[in-house]
């Protein structure tokens, strides 16, 4: 297809739609038709965004592999593995803009979801009963414990409000006003995963891991900013209700209500 100034429009005649990501231009990250959904978990950026989310799981169970394990080692284990899913849900669905793309990623999406925070869920009852057993009264003492709290209200929050908009929409009044929460559900996203990043970066200051696992504060807190320096550039600001002006990148960005 031919643009107004007569030069063909690339990406549409890749399939790649007209969204524009944050960084990069249109189509640099969006799904092509006809691809698999798997791509687009490697998509663009994604690639620096898996780099970041494997090698913070990879230290966290690596320090606690190398160490006794205890009743309490499953707290990490199951919270990095259940983080590493929620940001393959998220980059799973970014570069999807036609219809079937999007139903087909809105199912992967819940169902990283669903494996993620069951594994989030299960890590804390593990950091419950562990602090029942071992008799500690002071509940959400930390940065780290106040941080997770609030991750794991944002997060049920997110699942709640994703499940609903999406497959229960009689409760919002109806498809169209369902679809006008959409926005606030994907800027709820970005940030409940750059708490979840925060809240790993925070259990580096606790006792047990500075005593016991002395795992490197500088190594989860880069490996935290490159998941985030993979997953960022990627946001289109369509999506989220913004656009720029102008044809190019260089525009202001402009609220569309
Ligand atoms: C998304 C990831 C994580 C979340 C949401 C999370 C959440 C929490 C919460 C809510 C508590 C407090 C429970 C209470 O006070 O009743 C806690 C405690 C704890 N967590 Fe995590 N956690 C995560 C990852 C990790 C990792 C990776 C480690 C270790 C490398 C860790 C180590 C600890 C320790 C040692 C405690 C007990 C000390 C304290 O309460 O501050 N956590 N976590």
């Amino acid at each position: 297809m031919a643009s107004a100034t007569g030069i063909p429009d690339v990406n549409n005649l890749r399939g790649t739609g007209e969204d524009e990501p944050l960084l990069g231009r249109r189509g640099d990250a969006s799904q092509q038709d006809g691809t698999s959904l798997l791509w687009n978990l490697y998509l663009g950026t994604a690639a620096v965004a898996q780099a970041g989310i494997w090698v913070l799981a990879a230290i966290v169970w690596g320090s606690i592999f190398s160490h006794d394990l205890i009743f309490m080692s499953a707290h990490p284990l199951l919270n990095s593995a259940g983080l590493l899913l929620v940001v393959q849900a998220a980059l799973v669905l970014q570069p999807t803009h036609t219809p079937e793309q999007k139903r087909a990623g809105t199912i992967a999406h819940a169902i990283f979801h669903f494996f993620g925070v069951s594994a989030l869920t299960s890590g804390l009852v593990i950091i419950e009963i562990n602090k029942a057993r071992s008799g500690h009264r002071a509940e959400f003492a930390s940065a780290h414990a106040r941080l997770g709290l609030i991750f794991y209200i944002l997060i049920y929050a997110q699942v709640f409000v994703g499940f609903t908009q999406y497959w229960v929409q009689s409760i919002y009044g109806g498809e169209e006003k369902a679809k006008k929460i959409w926005k606030y559900h994907r800027v709820g996203g970005y940030i409940t995963a750059t708490l979840g990043l925060a809240t790993v970066c925070a259990a580096t200051w606790t006792t047990y891991v500075v005593n016991v696992l002395s795992t490197q504060k500088w190594a989860v807190i880069l490996a935290s900013v490159i998941t985030l320096v993979g997953v960022v550039p990627r946001i289109k600001l369509q999506k989220l209700g913004l656009r720029r002006d102008g044809e190019n990148s260089e525009g202001r960005i402009r609220l569309d209500l």
